[in-house]
């Protein structure tokens, strides 16, 4: 019902009761609203059935991959994959339908909002109405030369806006990023001549109450990033220490004894070739063979454990996002436990959900954004989140993939956002949503010493899922160390 309200969508009894029963309530709901076919207020059980019908003679082939249901381990569902198979149109049409995508996506969340009166496309506002508001795409932002005032163009499908945004308002603290969509309030001059007034910015962002699904039973996830197998870097000891604890034969085996998933944001390998001189800080150097050592090393930590991963710029698949997951020759080197899902990839645990990201776009995100940087990871997941997407700027170091839907929208807002990337050890919280940045398994390299990134490493979170109470392990000392205090 929480995912409907946010929505702005109402949901008949009968219709929830029939959503209820399905094997991943969650998953279904996505469907109904991603539909543009039942756009409307009421959520009807006759509009949920033609959701859960079989249709005759449909593809197999041509269901998207994110609608697939795997087999599942006992508490793990998976809701959508960020990836969708490529569409096959020329470039132009493809990213066309993939910014359409997103617009679409943002708008639903913006739409029926209070603070935007006067709700209208670009192309219809009216100088007569005084006050009126958009749901629009930042195009670009300028200063004007002489007094400072700030010029963005906002776009929708009908049309394009030059807005003003005074140097003495309120709103000229807001940053606003390119192709990120916000919802503008403005003042409409009556005059031909002038710019029309941004008087208020909303983004979708996630909501302010939420109710929490929790596991009823002991359950905890363990958070990891970058283990960057292969390099020369790897961190061998603190690696055989978190071993050691999985295994029950350190201290806290009873927390040990609870953690039933592992959940890897990425950078699972160092790859070849992915950035000047990397052969110098390599250990081993085919990459097939990079992912062997990686299977023999999930194989040291215990069988029973659910392990999930997603790709990073590191790992040999595509480098434009949504990246897919692992190809099969790869995924056949790893033990039969771990699970390769896209980057990004949202998915169930015990109900709760998880959104997991590698984290490329902070490399666009921290330069666009004043006072953001890489030791502060969470403050960037927070305005990921604002947007409700994890990189929205197009041309910039994260390659974005043409593809018909755009995967790195936030949708549904999660209970736990993780990534990885910045090599740091960072735990917040948003909105009730806990922020993780999962560390890494590689201790500094010359790369990183030139861009100016210090690694905080062997850190592992673990993460109870009855209360998302959180468990910081520091395994840098080749033991584990000091056990922060649950936050
Ligand atoms: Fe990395």
């Amino acid at each position: 019902m929480a995912y409907f309200a946010e929505h702005h969508r109402i949901v008949e009894s009968g219709a929830l009761h029939l959503i209820l029963e399905s094997p991943h309530p969650l998953l279904l709901s996505r469907r109904i609203i991603e539909s543009s076919s039942s756009s409307g207020g009421v959520v009807t059980a006759e509009v949920v059935r033609h959701f859960t019908r079989p249709t005759i003679g449909e593809s197999r082939s041509a269901a998207p991959r994110n609608l697939e249901i795997p087999p599942t381990a006992a508490s793990y569902a998976l809701i959508a994959e960020g990836f969708t198979p490529v569409s096959g149109a020329a470039p132009m049409e493809a990213f066309e339908r993939l910014f359409q995508s997103r617009f679409e996506a943002l708008s639903r969340l913006l739409r029926g909002r209070p603070d935007l009166p006067n709700l209208r496309p670009i192309a219809e506002l009216r100088r007569s109405e005084g006050v009126g508001s958009a749901i629009a795409m930042v195009r670009d932002v300028r200063q004007t030369a002489e007094k400072h005032h700030v010029i963005v163009r906002i776009e929708d499908a009908s049309g394009t806006l030059e807005a003003l945004v005074p140097r003495d308002s309120p709103v000229i603290r807001t940053t606003f990023l390119p192709d990120e969509v916000v919802g503008v309030r403005l003042m409409m001059p009556r005059e031909r001549d002038r710019l029309a007034r941004v008087d208020a910015v909303t983004r979708p962002d996630v909501p302010n109450v939420r109710q929490h699904t929790t596991s009823s039973r002991p359950c905890r996830v363990l958070f990891l990033s970058d283990l960057h197998i292969g390099s020369r870097s790897f961190l061998d000891g603190p690696w055989n220490a978190l071993a050691r604890f999985l295994a029950g034969g350190d201290a806290r085996p009873e927390l040990a004894r609870e953690i039933e998933h592992v959940v890897i944001a990425g950078d699972l390998v160092d790859g070849i070739g992915i950035y000047p001189n990397q052969e110098r800080d390599l250990a081993i150097h085919d990459v097939v063979e990079q992912y062997r050592e990686l299977g023999r090393r999930l194989r040291e930590l215990p069988g029973r454990l659910n392990i999930i991963v997603v790709p990073g710029n590191h790992d040999a698949v595509c480098p434009a996002e949504p990246q897919p997951a692992l190809p099969e020759e790869i995924r056949s080197e790893l033990p039969e436990n771990v699970r390769s899902i896209a980057n990004p990839s949202t998915f169930a645990l015990e109900g709760v959900v998880i959104e997991a990201y590698h984290g490329r776009s902070f490399d666009d995100l921290i330069p666009a954004l004043p006072g953001a940087s890489y030791a502060r990871p969470t403050e960037v997941m927070k305005r990921m989140l604002q947007m409700r997407h994890l990189a929205p700027i197009y041309g910039g170091r994260t390659p974005i993939a043409p593809l018909p839907r755009d995967g790195l929208v936030i949708d549904p807002a999660p209970e736990i956002l993780v990534t990885g990337h910045a090599h740091t050890f960072g735990a917040d919280r948003y909105k009730g949503v806990l922020l993780l940045n999962a560390s890494t398994w590689q201790s500094e390299t010359d790369y990183q010493r030139m861009r100016n990134i210090s690694p905080v490493p062997a850190q592992a979170a673990v993460v109870d899922l009855r209360d998302l109470s959180l468990t910081r392990l520091d395994f840098s000392q080749g033991d584990l160390g000091e056990i922060g205090a649950p936050t």
